[in-house]
């Protein structure tokens, strides 16, 4: 997996990037690119951004920016780009990341992921070199970085070998082996704690019991009071 973050805030995935989880994505041939519109803008001073036509507040940026920092990296036009690779622009408004999404981004090949900042984009960037929009949540971050590090860190946890225990991915929360539902409580040791004892079951070493009271439990936990409501 090779994934391109176009961001004017590169230093930001510094912290992310040396996590553990994610070095050892790297160290195992995966790849993470930070690409610095502002390297590559075209306009004078480092200019990425402007003021918005019909007035308002904030800045956009600029779609001309954009070309020119995604050709600077893929050597093509980025209308031909996106019809090879999935381009990604972070906006609030995008489709909502959940496991399936994560998944099937797991799946591809490359991705290029899009950092707004500001008011957002250019309409025309939406348009014309991006495949899709997606957003981490209906609210409003101050840019794409944080979403963009949440959609990585979920999709490269999906990649194989990314946990030391391939079972701990397959039979997480939300997955297709828990029906779509949260996972099942975990306990560890001690056993007991100030009267609060953990369930017998997990300590019988029955493990076809065990499998289906975790079933029970996440299906349990899928209720109608811990399930969010429609959108
Ligand atoms: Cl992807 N971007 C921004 N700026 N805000 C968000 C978001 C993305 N997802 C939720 N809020």
């Amino acid at each position: 997996m090779e994934i391109d973050v176009f961001t004017l805030f590169p230093a930001w995935f510094e912290w992310f990037s040396a996590q553990r989880h994610v070095a050892n994505a790297l160290a195992r041939g995966h790849r993470l690119d930070f690409l610095d519109p502002r390297a590559s803008t075209p306009l004078g001073a480092g200019q990425v951004d402007d003021t918005p036509f019909g007035g308002g507040a904030g800045m956009v940026l600029r779609v001309d920016v954009l070309d020119a920092a995604l050709r600077a990296r893929y050597g093509e036009d980025p209308v031909a780009v996106r019809a090879r690779r999935r381009v990604i622009a972070l906006t609030p408004g995008g489709r909502l990341l959940d496991d399936a999404l994560a998944a099937e981004l797991a799946a591809e090949p490359a991705l290029t992921l899009l950092c707004g900042r500001y008011e957002g984009f250019d309409e025309r960037i939406l348009e014309h070199f991006v495949t899709e929009q997606v957003s981490i949540g209906r609210y409003v971050l101050a840019g794409g970085e944080l979403a963009a590090m949440v959609l990585c860190d979920a999709v490269l946890r999906k990649l194989p070998g990314a946990l030391g225990d391939e079972r701990s991915a397959a039979e997480e929360s939300f997955s297709p082996a828990l029906e779509g539902a949260p996972e099942y409580p975990h306990y560890t040791r001690p056993a007991e704690y100030r009267g609060w004892a953990v369930p017998e079951v997990l300590l019988s070493g029955h493990h076809e019991r065990i499998r289906s009271w975790r079933l029970e439990q996440s299906r349990r936990q899928a209720g109608p009071a811990r399930s969010p409501g429609p959108l």
